[in-house]
């Protein structure tokens, strides 16, 4: 894993950059080397023989934009942010918000803990109570035996650590056994755990054995980020007059508003942590991690007392806006999809990923910053002006446009407030003609 530091994670005019120069600023910044950068991008990944190892009746590979958000500091480091997303506004959201914290010091984050879940069912035990005793008396000997299903996680210094019963009734028990699964996601490796100690398991609780998996709601695997932004921070560069938010201290109240909304109402709760998990899954998916258990994970914690509730909420702190997040996130460095996949690896490297926790800090971060982005969008001038003139841009693209005829083709669908192609397609005509 690469050990040098960004020096830098704010490049003033990136966007504005023809694409040959940002990969050039970025490897200027990240010092990752050029013709790797170009390589591994350009390649679009995988390719169709790799992809035929993975899954399976493959015809191709699928291609998704790859891009850098800006202006993060983490822990007292700058950092780039690698970010795979379709959606237009996520990365320069995500940017745009790490930008306002910055001032204030930028994110902390930490891991506390980083165990994944494994979980044995059983049924018809028909003494709970005395099976669940047998059962914590036997943890040495049922981590042991675990133990030996993982050597090679056992020799980087992992393996199950802890086991916990859970009695969910009419005869049902349910174990959990906690695993430090190191820099790996750990999904393997719980399953293989669990196998691994569910005959015993039953033997000694005197039930029938049920299912063996990892648990999706890994509790025990939380990441937590927070960040501070000044209220005329948060009101710098947002347009005069609009409706809304007026003055800074309006924007500070209009966040809290609605971050106290979304603690109020699931409807709201739902899209607010959407807007987390913009910038979550965008680098779960760069970095090649399991997208689909990050969502059950975050979801299913969002709604762990049984009312669906925000992962990250605002306050006012004093003439500051205060902010923190709190999801769990299984993400791994090593295995899986990694080993094959160019751009993931990439992606890693510009991110100046140290271990599975760093990453988890990494992803983390990038939800605060979308939330706080779509928050503070939503609480002053509306989402919609920011994400029109990006949208304006992929219809100038998608009708042709070049490089250098991007940006007026988008000015002049933005000033006529109509996006659609022919109208695209209309003033790119004029504009060659001119
Ligand atoms: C859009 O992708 C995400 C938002 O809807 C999030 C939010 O409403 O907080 C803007």
């Amino acid at each position: 894993m690469e050990s040098q530091v960004a020096r830098e994670s704010r490049i003033s005019g990136f966007y504005r950059l023809p694409l040959s120069l940002r990969r050039r600023a970025v490897s200027d910044v990240s010092g990752v080397d050029l013709d790797e950068l170009i390589d591994s991008l350009d390649r679009g990944g995988l390719d169709p023989a790799q992809a035929d190892k993975i899954v399976e009746n493959v015809l191709g590979t699928y291609g998704l934009p790859f891009g850098i958000a800006l202006n993060a500091r983490i822990n007292d480091r700058d950092r780039l942010i690698p970010m795979v997303v379709e959606e237009p506004s996520v990365i320069a959201a995500a940017s745009n918000a790490a930008r306002i914290v910055r001032g204030e010091g930028g994110f902390r984050a930490e891991v506390r803990e980083a165990l994944m879940t494994a979980q044995v069912q059983l049924t018809e035990v028909s003494e709970p109570e005395r099976a669940a005793e047998r059962l914590r008396a036997s943890s040495h000997d049922l981590l042991t035996l675990g133990s030996r299903a993982v050597p090679g996680l056992i020799a980087r210094g992992g393996g199950p650590r802890s086991l916990e019963v859970r009695d969910l009734g009419d005869g049902m028990l349910v174990i959990h056994v906690y695993i430090d699964c190191k820099d790996a996601m750990g999904a393997n490796l719980a399953n293989s755990v669990a196998e691994a100690v569910g005959s015993e398991v039953a033997r000694i609780a005197g039930g029938r054995l049920g299912l063996r998996i990892l648990s999706n709601l890994c509790d025990r695997r939380l990441v937590r980020v927070t960040a501070w932004a000044t209220a005329r921070d948060l009101r710098a560069r947002l347009e005069e007059g609009v409706d809304g938010a007026t003055s800074a201290d309006d924007v500070v109240d209009g966040i809290v508003a609605a971050s106290r909304f979304a603690e109020r109402d699931p409807y709201r709760a739902a899209t607010h942590n959407k807007g987390i998990m913009n910038g979550v899954d965008s680098v779960v998916v760069a970095t090649g991690n399991d997208y689909r258990a990050v969502e059950a994970g975050a979801h299913s914690y969002a709604a762990r007392g049984g009312v669906y509730r925000p992962l990250a909420v605002w306050r006012r702190d004093g003439e500051r806006l205060y902010g923190e997040l709190e999801m769990p996130l299984a993400l791994g460095t090593v295995g899986g999809t990694l080993r094959v996949h160019p751009t993931a690896r990439l992606a890693l490297k510009l991110g100046q990923v140290t271990s599975a926790d760093d990453l988890a800090m990494l992803a983390a971060s990038a939800g605060l910053a979308s939330n706080l982005a779509a928050l503070r969008a939503l609480a002053t001038e509306g989402i919609q002006r920011g994400h029109m003139s990006l949208h304006a841009r992929s219809v100038a693209t998608a009708a042709g446009a070049s490089l250098e005829e991007v940006e007026r083709v988008a000015s002049a669908l933005a000033a006529r407030g109509s996006y659609d192609l022919a109208a695209a397609q209309r003033i790119l005509r004029d504009l060659r003609e001119q």
